[in-house]
């Protein structure tokens, strides 16, 4: 060993032993199960800033996510505002921790990000990864990911009021008669608009297809006399079944919804709505939500019990997330847990499910009913066509809800 370089040994040691502290405190930070590391991993002599990594992965469009992470402390006063961070990202975690997958860097004391223009990456899950560096180019590494995942490219429901329903009411009987002709103002129900019909009609029952149509049968052959030259062609009624109840299924409305629910978290009304909690079993944990908005599949009467279903999506951390599987729809029909989760009109919602480990990750989200009418060929094996097809309409603006015990 050269003499010379004795010095600089020591500084080696030293710089090593700071490196030691400056990682301590996230190590015992609350993140430290989700493999959050200010490892201080230094370049060009320095000690790199106190650094914990991302926080917040959200995807805010088909083909945005919006990140943000706190801001790094620096080695001296003043520091955090000159330091800059740089955002890796991937299609797996460990594509994330890769110095090769650099997409961006901020300016100094910027600590968020919105990843746009990732088109034709619907339906996929992104992992994020954010490193802090100092004016003296220092790097502070981090461990932690954060996922996000897009939703399927909205496509608003097939059925439209008029073509798809208006025309039904054109059916003629034998004597040359359609609906319109004799159920307008004066006889109901009044199929001469779109509000008037739904004003009128209380066989009615929006999200509920099937239901929908027994009602209308039943209303249709109690008034016998009236519908007399109908009786020879009934098909002329059946053929009304398909159009009638998809339309109905798809929230009966107007004009197609193309715009995707969305959680209104900065709605004062909303506060403290949003959050988990272990229990109430101890093998359980609970998570808590306010209804998300989605006035243009709001129904004519105003009612939004049914309007929107909700998918609970849990993992031990955000990079875990199963996004295929939501929680609450895993082994339909013989899990115990199993439940559906429509809106209730109540703003308040809750949902338990068993959970042994110590620490969970879950998120909410919305969808609302021009997907449901898609069916599964196989209920317990749909194919991700199918799935994209169901779940195109949900929310993109989760948020995560960390739960431990
Ligand atoms: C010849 C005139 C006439 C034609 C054509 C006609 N209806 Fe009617 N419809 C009536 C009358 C009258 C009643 C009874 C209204 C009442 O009791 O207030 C009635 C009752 C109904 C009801 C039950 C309403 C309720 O509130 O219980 C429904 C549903 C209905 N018609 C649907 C239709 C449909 C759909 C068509 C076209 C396929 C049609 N009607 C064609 C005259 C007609």
């Amino acid at each position: 060993m050269d003499t010379d370089n004795f010095p600089m040994r020591i500084f080696t040691a030293l710089r090593f032993l700071l490196a030691i502290l400056v990682a301590l405190p996230s190590c015992f930070g609350s993140d430290a199960l989700s493999g959050s590391s200010g490892s201080g991993a230094s370049s060009g002599g320095h000690i790199g800033p106190g650094f914990d990594g991302i926080t917040l992965a959200s995807a805010i469009s088909t083909s945005s996510v919006s990140l943000a992470w706190p801001m790094a402390v620096g080695a001296t006063p003043a520091a955090s505002s000159n330091v800059k961070y740089h955002i890796y990202s991937g299609a797996t975690p460990e594509e994330a921790r890769s110095n090769t997958s650099l997409i961006a860097s901020t300016f100094p004391g910027v600590t968020s990000f919105v990843d746009s223009g990732l088109d034709g990456m619907e339906f996929s899950t992104i992992y994020y990864r954010v490193t802090a560096e100092d004016a003296e180019g220092s790097i502070t590494d981090s461990s932690k990911i954060a996922s996000a995942r897009l939703p399927s490219k909205y496509i608003a429901g097939t059925s439209v009021y008029s073509p798809n329903v208006e025309s039904l009411w054109l059916t003629q009987d034998s004597s040359g008669n359609s609906c319109i002709t004799c159920h307008s103002s004066a006889v109901e129900p009044d199929f001469s608009s779109f509000s008037s019909f739904l004003n009128s009609a209380s066989f009615v029952i929006p999200y509920d297809g099937e239901a929908t149509w027994n009602e209308f049968v039943l209303d249709f052959v109690n008034n016998p006399i009236p519908h007399f030259g109908y009786w020879s062609v009934p098909a002329r009624i059946s053929d009304m079944k398909a159009p009638l109840s998809t339309w109905i299924a798809e929230g009966a409305l107007e004009v197609g919804d193309d715009v995707p629910p969305i959680f209104q978290f900065d709605a004062i009304a909303n506060a403290g709505k949003y959050f988990g909690e272990t229990g109430p079993a101890f093998n359980e944990m609970t998570v808590h939500w306010f209804e998300a908005s989605d006035p243009e599949s709001l129904p004519l009467n105003g009612s939004t019990t049914g309007q929107l279903e909700y998918h609970i999506y849990v993992g031990a951390s955000s990079d875990t997330i199963d996004w295929l599987n939501p929680i609450n729809l895993q082994n339909e029909g013989t899990n115990p847990y199993y439940q559906e989760l429509f809106s209730t009109g109540l703003d308040e919602m809750s949902y338990t499910f068993e959970w042994t480990d110590r620490r969970c990750v879950a998120v909410v989200r919305a969808l609302d009913a021009s997907g449901r009418s898609e069916t599964f060929v196989d209920p317990l094996n749909p194919t991700m066509e199918e799935l994209a097809l169901r779940w195109r309409n949900m929310s993109t603006n989760e948020r995560e809800i960390v739960i431990s015990r």
